[in-house]
């Protein structure tokens, strides 16, 4: 392949996002490659511009409180001296209790008419079926929008292979309570009326999921952008979470690709710009260099608002 190497005479920034209005941007990749990084410096730029900002971390490593120097737990915590930002990092036991607080009492009433089990081995089976763990996050993430309560929502998601889980759960995820009434309804000879309840339930699941879904899928409400470095590891997977979320209908259109050598001013350095040249080339050449926002590689780990602030003026090459 004859990838085109030139770097573009004005580096891309993601700038261009922000007249888009979209309500979530989501930042997914491989473990490490700056996720976390790219998602509060992105928080912090919407903040800074005035929209009221909530990240949100469901990567199961706890990271914003470092990040961001204060203790950030499953509830909404406002960022200490940046007004309009606010952050919450949400694992999947959290999740999966609220989900139960949400629908526990709607599930247990609909399914109680149809099999005779205790309350919590109820919920406790419903809350098994694949995928119900993603509906629930996408549900959280979507809840944060609506209702105005806040103008952007940064979702720092867990590695690829979850988010991946994520977006092909309606289907799987619906096929199985779609097969759940016929399992009840063998199990137990039921009168006409339970059944209509027990459907009924399953019928507004699936408009809720299908809303979901379509929510996601919509690049007027969302932006997926890809955290990679460049290098054969993180270029290859990078491919594939692309290639797949075009299978669910989700296209991406940016990558930021982060410890990019910028400043090879020793033979070790030279060597690793060169290692890297390629892998931009298939970026540029996959994305177009537009799309393509490269970050260097820092001297210093990025911590605190100061250090926050430069990786946004990259990114967004705000002044
Ligand atoms: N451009 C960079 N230069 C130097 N260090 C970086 C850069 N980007 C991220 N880091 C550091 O690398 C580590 C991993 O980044 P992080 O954003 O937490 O990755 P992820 O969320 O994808 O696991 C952090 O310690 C972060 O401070
Ligand atoms: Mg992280």
């Amino acid at each position: 392949m004859n990838a085109p190497t030139r770097h573009p005479a004005t580096p891309a920034s993601l700038s261009a996002l922000d007249a888009e209005n979209k309500r979530v941007i989501m930042f997914g990749g491989k473990g490490g490659v700056g996720k976390t990084t790219s998602s509060s410096a992105t928080a912090l730029h919407y903040a800074l511009a005035g929209k009221k900002t909530l990240i949100i971390s469901s990567d199961l490593t706890p990271s914003l409180s470092d990040i961001f120097e204060t203790p950030i737990g499953p509830s909404e915590t406002p960022v200490p001296g940046v007004d309009n930002l606010f952050a919450l990092e949400i694992g999947i036991d959290e999740v999966m209790r609220r989900w139960k607080e949400k629908f526990g009492p709607q599930i247990y009433a609909a399914a109680s008419v149809v099999v005779d089990m205790p309350y919590d081995e109820i919920i406790d089976y419903v809350a098994m079926a694949p995928g119900i763990q993603e509906e629930f996050m996408l549900d959280f993430i979507l809840e944060h929008i609506r209702g105005g309560r806040y103008d952007m929502v940064v979702w720092d998601t867990a590695p690829a292979g979850d988010t991946l889980r994520l977006l092909s759960l309606p289907g799987r995820f619906l096929k199985h309570l779609r097969t759940a009434p016929r399992f009840y309804f063998k199990a137990q000879d039921i009168l006409g009326v339970s059944r209509t309840q027990f459907l009924d339930l399953i019928g507004s699941w699936t408009t809720l999921s299908e809303e979901i879904a379509r929510f996601f899928v919509d690049p007027a409400n969302v932006e997926f952008i890809v955290v990679t470095i460049p290098e054969a590891l993180g270029v290859y997977q990078s491919r594939r979470v692309i290639e797949d979320l075009k299978a669910h209908g989700l296209t991406v259109r940016r990558a930021v690709v982060n410890s990019v050598i910028t400043d090879p001013d020793s033979a070790f350095l030279r060597q690793r710009s060169a290692m890297q040249q390629p892998y931009l080339a298939m970026l540029f050449n996959d994305l177009g260099a537009d799309s393509v926002i490269l970050m260097p590689l820092l001297p210093y780990e990025v911590k605190g608002i100061a250090r926050l602030r430069e990786v946004e003026r990259i990114l967004f090459r705000t002044e």
